[in-house]
């Protein structure tokens, strides 16, 4: 077990800031020392704000710097996977913004490079860790909802203005909506679902195989001419590969059916993430938006009777937080009043917190390679099987020593 705290760096100043201010009460697990980024106008904000930190604007040479021991990749994610490598071939523990990974080939990269190093890695998917989702996974870890038999998870957010700067050039978002179609974010709304259903846990589930469909391209277009006229390539509805809606539907080995949706750019009011759980006895649903309640139904626990019949009153939702008290997680419990204060619903300090103590515990943290790379492959796997018409694509075990101990393996 190693002592702490962990001295770690935090590259790229966009995201990374939102992390700031979350790391005061984990000083005992997790030190801030440094900081990279190529612009060198956030490298100086930086340097105002905390005067004691070390600034680079090369990677490479943060990299070869002895008082950095963790990275926390904040950078664009088609850059992750590159990064990752060369942080845990440098030495150094790696905490990867999502996604992980674009494409397979890098997936297995990232596998092996983790293997070889012992070093710890994990994927920031703080939505996994927030109030109400971390409740749900103890309520369905404990078996409160019964055999689960489907899962649903949407990630709905209009950020068209991050696909562009100001002279209407394309940022890396951008980009990537030109080029590629298909769910090309999906660990918001899958990584809570995968926790739920212990994806590629021990006594858990696997995905077995996904079909994904995409809209046309409406929101973009209209928004670039709006912004910046006919001229600009963004006006023409054919500049965009990325459809508004995703959807893909994954299923399980299990036989749970689990549906997601991604859209980007539609115009509307903010949902984020959402999410829904059906099992034998009772459901879960997240509010519509921030001002409503998530809520659940327990068959023997909550109101009325489902299916209703003759005389009975019929099952009625309940706010989820009338099971606190037995299903608050403990990490909640602990720290409700500093996570609140943190970005996310308080989730960004539960992905700090989880990371540190990892490292010092010399454990695997809750969202390991394995999580990460198989989450993030519905990104390759909805390209092709959208390039194909919804043609059904199988999901890849990256896990391959946890393979050779499972029944039915020829290893
Ligand atoms: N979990 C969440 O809720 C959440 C929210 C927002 C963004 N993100 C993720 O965070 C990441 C960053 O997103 P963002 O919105 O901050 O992007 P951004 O483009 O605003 O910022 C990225 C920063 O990285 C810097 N950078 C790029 N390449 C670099 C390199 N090689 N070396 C050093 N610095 C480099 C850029 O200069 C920029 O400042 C993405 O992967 C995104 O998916 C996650």
């Amino acid at each position: 077990m190693s002592t702490g705290p962990v001295r770690l760096a935090i590259v790229g100043g966009g995201r990374g800031a939102a992390f700031l201010k979350v790391l005061a009460p984990l000083s005992d697990k997790l030190r801030l020392v440094a900081f990279c980024d190529m612009r060198e106008e956030l490298i100086a904000m930086w340097k105002e704000q905390k005067p004691d930190l070390l600034t680079f604007a090369s990677y490479e040479k943060l990299l070869d710097c002895p008082d950095v021991d963790a990275v926390f990749l904040a950078t664009p994610f088609t850059v992750h996977a590159h990064q990752a490598i060369q942080a845990l071939r440098a030495g150094k523990h790696v905490l990867s913004e999502v996604i992980a990974t674009t494409t397979i080939e890098e997936s297995w990269a990232l596998v092996e490079a983790v293997e070889q190093s012992g070093l710890t890695y994990m994927m920031a998917e703080n939505c996994l860790f927030t109030r109400s989702n971390m409740m749900v996974a103890q309520m369905a870890h404990s078996g409160v909802f019964g055999e689960i038999s489907f899962a649903e998870g949407g990630y709905i957010h209009d950020v068209r203005h991050l696909q562009h700067h100001s002279d209407g050039t394309l940022t890396w978002r951008g980009r990537l909506r030109r080029d590629a179609n298909g769910m090309v974010y999906p660990t918001h709304s899958l990584g809570p679902i995968a926790h739920w259903l212990r994806i590629n846990k021990q006594n858990g589930d696997a995905f077995e195989s996904m079909t994904c469909f995409v809209s046309k391209e409406v929101a973009n277009h209209h928004y670039f001419r709006e912004l910046f006229g006919d001229k600009h390539p963004g006006a023409s509805r054919d500049y965009w590969r990325q459809g508004d809606s995703a959807v893909a539907l994954i299923k399980t080995r299990n036989g749970v059916l689990i549906q997601l949706r991604y859209d980007v750019k539609s115009a509307r009011p903010i949902q984020a993430a959402h999410y829904g759980l059906q099992g034998a006895n009772g459901a879960y649903l997240t509010g519509r938006h921030k001002d409503e309640d998530p809520i659940v139904w327990i068959k023997g626990r909550s109101p009325g009777a489902s299916p209703q019949r003759s005389s009975e009153p019929g099952a009625e939702w309940e706010p989820l937080w009338n099971y606190a008290e037995q299903y608050e997680h403990p990490a909640w419990q602990k720290w409700h009043t500093q996570a609140g204060q943190a970005g996310h619903g308080g989730s960004d300090f539960f992905v700090l917190d989880e990371f540190g103590s990892a490292i010092l515990e010399s454990r695997k943290p809750l969202i390991d390679v394995y999580d990460a790379v198989t989450w993030s492959s519905v990104f390759p796997l909805s390209v092709r099987s959208v390039q194909s018409q919804g043609k059904p694509v199988d999901f890849v075990d990256f896990n391959r020593q946890a393979a050779a101990g499972r029944p039915g393996s020829d290893a």
